[in-house]
């Protein structure tokens, strides 16, 4: 049985990372429609909306409860949200709330637990399970719609899959919290890895594909970085198949390398399109929001290997 500390603080810290990627997933749904799909359109605003009012409410609850760790790893927000989303507002005139961010930043780690923040925690993990069924619907409706071509849209049939997999993990870790299970974190281990590796093996193909032509280097370099990952994912994979833990060791160590390197990357190439000085046609928010998942993972990758 999960205690009431660890109860409250995982529910917060999914939220405030996970929330708002489905916020910014919302987003990037309702940029890449066609003009023919302005009810698929308005859903997508509707979801924004409804995600950034979640995250809105968990940033209020969460200021003095959240883990050194979590405040620290970059997953929540990152030093180049904020303009990011203010670029992104510029290019688009859709409004992001960019409150939100500037009460993130003000977050402190702590230890203020009450039994009404419990209770509280336990409503806004309800109002999350229902929005996500209904995000994970809508995603699943646009992608086959997409793959048996009765849609057109501007994100790739990959993305739609890979924010759907993202979806389901917010889900799951929610539900689970919900039910007071408590984790075995050397099987969560296992299969973390392997799910994120396969993400940034994605992103890093994301990438490849959004920049101009002509930027042939950041091309060959985010090539790079999708093979890496790939054989990473591969290799948690296995691990996890044969129930290895010292093969797991040996590709923790190898997958907290290569994340670095594709942090520093993804970092590098926010910095670079909010300075106006590569050629691409990646939003932004798109940027930094793969970077907050690299960071997330790299807190992850911590994590397990501290359990050895
Ligand atoms: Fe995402
Ligand atoms: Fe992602």
């Amino acid at each position: 049985m999960l205690s009431r500390v660890d109860y409250i603080r995982q529910s917060l810290e999914t939220h405030l990372f996970l929330g708002r990627i489905m916020k910014e997933h919302s987003f990037f749904l309702q940029t890449a429609f066609t003009p023919r799909d302005d009810k698929f359109i308005k859903h997508a605003d509707d979801l924004r909306l409804a995600f950034g009012e979640l995250l809105e409410d968990c940033t209020a609850l969460a200021n003095g409860v959240i883990s050194r760790e979590a405040a620290a790893s970059g997953e929540i927000i990152t030093q180049y949200t904020l303009e990011a989303e203010k670029l992104t507002e510029f290019y688009t005139g859709i409004s992001l709330n960019t409150k939100i961010t500037q009460a993130e930043k003000g977050l402190a780690p702590g230890n203020d637990f009450t039994p009404l923040l419990e209770r509280r925690v336990f409503a806004i993990n309800r109002r999350a399970l229902s929005l996500l069924d209904d995000i994970i619907q809508f995603k699943t409706t646009i992608l086959n719609d997409v793959l048996c071509c009765k849609m057109f849209t501007l994100n790739y049939p990959l993305l739609l899959d890979h924010i759907l997999r993202e979806a389901k993990l917010y889900r799951r870790l929610i539900q689970r919290l919900q039910s007071r299970e408590q984790i075995n974190i050397l099987r969560e281990a296992f299969e973390q890895e392997a799910f994120w590796n396969q993400i940034m093996a994605e992103h890093a193909y994301f990438i490849r594909g959004l920049l101009d032509p002509t930027e042939e280097e950041l091309f060959n370099t985010a090539n790079r970085f999708g093979h890496e990952f790939d054989k990473l994912t591969c290799e948690s994979k296995e691990a996890m198949d044969r129930a290895m833990p010292a093969d797991l060791s040996r590709v923790t160590r190898e997958s907290l390398q290569a994340t670095k390197g594709i942090r520093d990357f993804k970092a590098q190439g926010t910095q670079g399109l909010l300075e106006c000085k590569i050629k691409s046609i990646i939003i932004p928010l798109l940027a930094d929001h793969t970077l907050r998942e690299a960071n997330h993972f790299l807190k992850l990758l911590k994590i397990f290997q501290n359990l050895r």
